[in-house]
């Protein structure tokens, strides 16, 4: 074997000590013994699947001033994601094939990770053209960062069922602009919730869901117990956002809790936590949304959006450590499912899948701080939780971060690709 990386594996639903074996970036074997030229030993620590990340906000092209694909990345692999799907709304948006193909040649040559592109839906894209060259497709449903906007529901049949006929996953943000306040000037969170309050939420997925026959839908950020039940509907998948669940409205963060859907009541939260543990809801994205902290000083004028790629993992690994998260729904909710929603071949351990995986020392937990961050933002609203970040993060079988230390390479990160296999998309 090329590489070989020993330890505590992840693997079929139970940990396993055992020798994964890599070629060509790929999990060639997992046997008991394997002889590598590269040889990782990692004893009794874990080994899973690398983060596959939903959500994310890149920024790039248009707002590198917040974030890019370079530091984004690098956020991504300290906590252990080893793949990202970046969101539409940048500037400009990627809705068109020339938008996609620049953001992929962008994010080709700055990326430390893998990652994976969303098409904004507009009513006059060419779906079937997108789909060549985005990884999924994303529908906003409210007006928040960006402009991507559908106002009208009625257009909703017509575009799920053009959407269905290229088999991609659609995620869609679910809040209905028609019972957002929009006379209020929100100055806290509390007012910021009553805005936008929780029955936008339950209103749009019901709307979404009437709609969708024969498209793959998926909902994204879901926020609200009657969200939770409504995403219980045959065919649906959906997401919960970390900030939703280890937050709620009576936070004392001001603007930087500021967040589109807005964070909600404590009885919310323990609804996304139950539907979590019990696979109604499917998997969790961290909807990373950086904006600096001078962006984020006046509450009135903050735009919404928290910062998550790199905390998502380690804040779940710190419940898992005390046994307060079963390990299997994580790594389920973070790489099987996300994998399976769409289609990357990654986020197993097993023959076939690419070799992205992080080594885990759960006995090494500390307090999250903003300033040993990543992300360009420069903040995060769990200072002070407790995480626990991976020691290693691979990437197709490559070391990325060492000893907690990065180690890999700008433009290293590649797109994934359906038909060619991950980090083999053509981008003509
Ligand atoms: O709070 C949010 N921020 N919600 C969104 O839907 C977009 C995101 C952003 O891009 O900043
Ligand atoms: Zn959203
Ligand atoms: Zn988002």
């Amino acid at each position: 074997m090329e590489i070989v990386i020993e330890g505590n594996a992840f693997i079929n639903g139970d940990l396993v000590k055992c020798a994964i074996g890599v070629e060509e970036g790929r999990i060639k074997a997992v046997k008991k013994i394997l002889k590598g030229d590269r040889h990782y030993d990692f004893g009794d620590k874990l080994i899973l699947p690398g983060g596959i990340d939903a959500h994310v906000h890149f920024r790039d092209p248009g707002m590198t001033h917040k974030e890019d694909f370079g530091s984004g990345t690098v956020s991504a692999a300290f906590g252990g994601v080893t793949c990202a799907l970046d969101m539409p709304n940048t500037i400009p948006p990627t809705t068109s094939k020339e938008a996609l193909q620049e953001k992929a040649r962008i994010a080709g040559s700055k990326a430390f990770v893998d990652f994976g592109l969303f098409a904004g839906v507009s009513m006059n894209s060419d779906f079937e053209e997108l789909s060549k060259h985005a990884t999924a497709f994303k529908i906003y449903l409210a007006t928040t960062t960006g402009r991507l906007l559908i106002r009208d529901y009625n257009v909703l049949d017509e575009i799920f069922q053009r959407l269905g006929a290229t088999n991609k996953t659609v995620c869609v943000h679910c809040e209905d602009e028609d019972l957002i306040n929009k006379t209020m000037n929100p100055d806290s969170l509390k007012s910021h919730l009553k805005s936008r309050p929780n029955p936008c939420e339950a209103s749009s997925i019901k709307k979404v869901i009437r709609s969708s026959r024969g498209a793959k839908v998926h909902i994204c950020h879901v926020s609200t117990s009657k969200g939770v039940k409504l995403v219980k509907t045959e065919g649906v998948t959906s997401e919960v956002a970390p900030h939703h669940l280890f937050l709620n409205s009576n936070v004392k963060l001001g603007a930087l809790g500021k967040v589109n859907p807005p964070l909600r009541e404590p009885k919310d939260q323990e609804a996304l936590w139950e539907a979590l543990n019990s696979n109604i809801i499917d998997i969790i994205a961290s909807d990373h949304a950086p904006h600096t902290l001078e962006e984020k000083e006046l509450f009135e004028e903050a735009p919404a959006g928290i910062p998550g790629v790199e905390t998502m993992l380690p804040l779940m690994l710190s419940l898992v450590k005390h046994n307060k998260f079963q390990l299997g729904r994580l790594v389920n909710a973070v790489s099987e499912k996300p994998n399976e929603i769409f289609h990357l071949n990654k986020g197993k351990l097993s023959p076939g899948y690419d070799a992205d995986m992080i080594a885990v020392d759960l006995r090494k937990e500390g307090e999250i701080k903003g300033k040993n961050l990543h992300s360009k933002c420069g903040w995060t609203p769990y200072e002070g939780f407790n995480g626990v970040f991976p020691r290693f993060t691979f990437v197709r079988g490559e070391v990325v971060i060492e000893d907690w230390e990065l180690t890999g390479e700008r433009g290293f990160g590649s797109m994934v690709g359906e038909s060619l296999g991950s980090g083999a998309v053509k981008v003509d």
